[in-house]
């Protein structure tokens, strides 16, 4: 599958736990059209472990940046006429992301730029290592982050920030990225590598079909007015009752043991 040449995929049957790596390392793994059609690429690879399952086999995807220096340096620069051309096409790689039914969790560690940085935006859940750098560099290219990112630092850390950033072309650490609601955890360089795991594994156990409604339900709560996310948020409260996870977490808590979750 020639989509796939510019990242990795792998899925660990035991933990439900799909990864993607983003993998043109040389170029701190520049967004060029052969990478964004490969995150897209390994998202439906992923997405297919759930065809044959019982319930629902992908439980969470970790996106990450090969190499020791990035997440993702942003759109390659060298590009920038087939990024635009991208942008108009029907599905780019940040809606995807974004809709997926399974959590998308960024794991930055490094550089994370402009459309790098709205990438991991897009994604449910951003984990940074201490020495990680944030930011958008596109003011100083005459442009804006073109994918959303002053929308979404809006909505995260309001639009102080999302100006700062923006306008000024500063990068942050994370440290003050997670200060700033932009990133969820930063973990120091030399744990990272398991307090990912740990979080990652914790979020792949708990009952797939609940977190999917959460994401839903907070997509919804950025989009729409407080009385249509209510009915929304009931709606699918009604529809988890009647799941067998939901029978099966009371049980658990019943008798007093950890419930094994299968997306039913
Ligand atoms: C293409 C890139 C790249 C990029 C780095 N490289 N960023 N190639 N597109 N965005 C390449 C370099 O050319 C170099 O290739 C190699 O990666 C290593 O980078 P260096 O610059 O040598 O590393 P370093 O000196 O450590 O500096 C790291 C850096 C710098 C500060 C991150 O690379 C940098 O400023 N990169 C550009 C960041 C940026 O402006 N991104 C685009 C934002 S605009 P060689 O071959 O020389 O080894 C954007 C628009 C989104 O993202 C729009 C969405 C619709």
């Amino acid at each position: 599958d020639d989509d796939l040449d510019a990242v990795r995929v792998a899925f660990d049957d035991e933990t439900g736990v799909g990864t993607i790596t983003m993998d043109r390392p040389d170029a701190l793994n520049a967004l060029n059209g052969q990478l964004r059609a490969g995150i897209i690429a390994g998202l439906q690879r992923l997405e297919a472990e759930n065809e044959d399952a019982d319930g629902v086999a992908l439980r969470a995807v970790v996106l990450e940046g090969a190499g020791e220096k990035a997440f993702c340096a942003g759109a390659d620069i060298g590009g920038f006429s087939e990024e635009s051309a991208g942008a108009s096409s029907e599905r780019d790689h940040y809606e995807y992301i974004r809709d997926f039914p399974a959590p998308v969790i960024a794991k930055i560690d490094g550089y994370c730029l402009g459309g790098g940085l709205e990438t991991a935006l897009a994604c449910d859940f951003r984990l940074a290592s201490e020495s990680s750098t944030l930011g958008f560099p596109e003011v100083n290219l005459g442009l804006l982050p073109g994918a959303g990112g002053v929308q979404y630092v809006t909505k995260l850390a309001g639009p102080a920030v999302a100006k700062e950033l923006a306008m000024t072309g500063e990068y942050i650490s994370a440290q003050r990225a997670a200060d700033e609601g932009i990133v969820n955890r930063v973990y120091s360089d030399e744990g990272f590598e398991d307090e990912v795991d740990a979080f990652v594994a914790d979020l792949a156990g708990q009952a797939p079909l609940a977190v999917q409604a959460i994401k839903d339900s907070a997509h919804m709560a950025v989009q729409s007015g407080l009385e249509e996310g209510l009915r929304y948020d009931a709606k699918l409260f009604g529809e988890l009752l009647e799941t067998e996870d939901h029978a099966k977490g009371a049980a658990a808590f019943n008798e007093d043991r950890e419930p094994e979750f299968e997306g039913k």
